[in-house]
């Protein structure tokens, strides 16, 4: 695959957010204030998978800035990691009125945005928060049975966790949150350190993807 340079992928990703600026697909055009969708280099090797902007992105049209940013920002601190280094995005360009759920309508009308802005970036890593982004990729999986579990497909490790509002409303799970990005990293280090080895091409496979 040709490899883009960083400034060509920023360019692309900038013609992404201006036609997601413009998009009337769904009705949740009417109550946005702006459009979010979705922050970082445009090389990122991990990029992070939201549900949807709520009050504060959408003030702001940038994602994940509030509360549940803020927790994020706390656990990639736990890695070494700094919001610079990571893609954040939502499978909804939009806030949905009083932070209710994305319709199915609505899914569907914004996924292609998300699924272009992914072929662009083709970082190595999708970590997924929340159910609406890990149903993306696990259809039909539990998060409480399968977060922490990474799955490679076509050589990208797509790795489900809980959301970052679920830990926020239940400190219990904080530390799961905690392994979990631990766990996740060291997943990339280890295939960063068998890159070479043809053998290791096929980790076990122990869900379904797809
Ligand atoms: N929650 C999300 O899922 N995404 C955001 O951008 C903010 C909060
Ligand atoms: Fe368009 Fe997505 Fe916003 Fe709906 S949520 S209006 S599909 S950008």
């Amino acid at each position: 695959m040709d490899a883009q340079s960083k400034q060509e992928k920023q360019a692309q990703l900038a013609a992404i957010a201006r036609e997601i600026a413009a998009c009337r697909k769904c009705a949740l055009c009417h109550s946005r204030s702006r459009t979010v969708p979705g922050a970082g280099p445009a090389d990122a090797k991990i990029m992070f998978i939201g549900e949807a902007p709520g009050f504060h992105e959408d003030q702001q049209g940038l994602p994940f800035v509030g509360r549940s940013g803020q927790y994020l920002n706390h656990l990639l601190a736990t890695v070494g990691l700094r919001r610079e280094d990571v893609f954040i995005a939502n499978v909804v360009k939009c806030r949905p009125p009083e932070n209710r759920d994305p319709l199915p309508e609505e899914l569907a009308a914004c996924q292609d945005y998300l699924d272009r802005q992914i072929a662009v970036i083709n970082p190595e890593v999708i970590i997924t928060l929340g159910r609406f982004s890990m149903a993306r990729y696990f259809p039909g999986a539990r998060i409480t049975q399968i977060h922490g579990q990474g799955r490679r497909k076509d050589g990208r490790l797509y790795f489900p966790m809980y959301h970052p509002a679920a830990a926020l409303r239940n400190p219990a799970m904080q530390p799961e949150m905690e392994a979990d990005i631990k766990r996740v990293i060291a997943l990339m280090n280890t295939a960063a350190a068998t890159d070479d080895d043809e053998e290791n091409d096929q980790p076990p496979v122990q869900l379904r993807l797809f």
